[in-house]
């Protein structure tokens, strides 16, 4: 019997978003989706239609510290189409989180566009631990703002930088 070599090429998958700031639910689906590829890309939007807190390079400095120990993670910024990234980065799969079923319909009509833009692309969508399913990073920032506690819903890194952002969580 010959045995052959293990030829296989890498499973890359792209997780794309916004990601203003990272969340302890984005870390959660990426430390899945870490189990299911090679390689997970965390690709972070350039979206001049947005005015995030965080500029581009800050996203990506936050995210790139708290994967730093984690090979199979990567961080990186993309613009344009997605699947025009995803290809270039040779994925096999688009991941995304799914919290409750007020996601489902964005994330399907984005699934399919995405297919019709490239069948070769499949998307994974992936649910995150149920303690993670009402948080957002847009909820993180208003109730951080207003002086709630937001201990435990995202990594210690990002509340520093809340905090050295917009000042201290009262209830922190
Ligand atoms: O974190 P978000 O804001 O929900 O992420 C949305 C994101 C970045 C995944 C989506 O806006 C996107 O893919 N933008 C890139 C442009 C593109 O390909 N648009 C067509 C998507 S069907």
């Amino acid at each position: 019997m010959t045995i052959m070599a293990n030829d296989r090429a890498e499973r890359i998958a792209v997780y794309p978003g916004t990601f203003d700031p990272l969340t302890n639910g984005h870390v959660d689906i990426i430390h899945r989706g870490a189990e299911l590829f090679d390689r997970i890309v965390v690709a972070i939007l350039v979206n001049p239609d947005k005015s995030p807190l965080f500029t581009i390079e800050e996203r990506a400095e936050m995210a790139r510290e708290v994967f730093t120990d984690q090979p199979r993670v990567e961080v990186d910024v993309f613009e344009g189409l997605l699947v025009e990234y995803a290809t270039q980065r040779g994925a096999h799969a688009i991941v995304r989180g799914l919290r409750a079923v007020s996601d489902f319909e964005f994330e399907m009509q984005m699934a399919l566009m995405n297919r019709r833009l490239s069948a070769t692309i499949e998307t994974v969508l992936m649910m995150p631990a149920e303690s993670y399913t009402y948080v957002s990073s847009r909820l993180v920032k208003e109730v951080f703002s207003l002086g709630g506690s937001i201990q435990g819903l995202v990594p210690a890194l990002v509340e520093r930088r809340l905090t050295e952002r917009l000042g201290t969580s009262q209830n922190a």
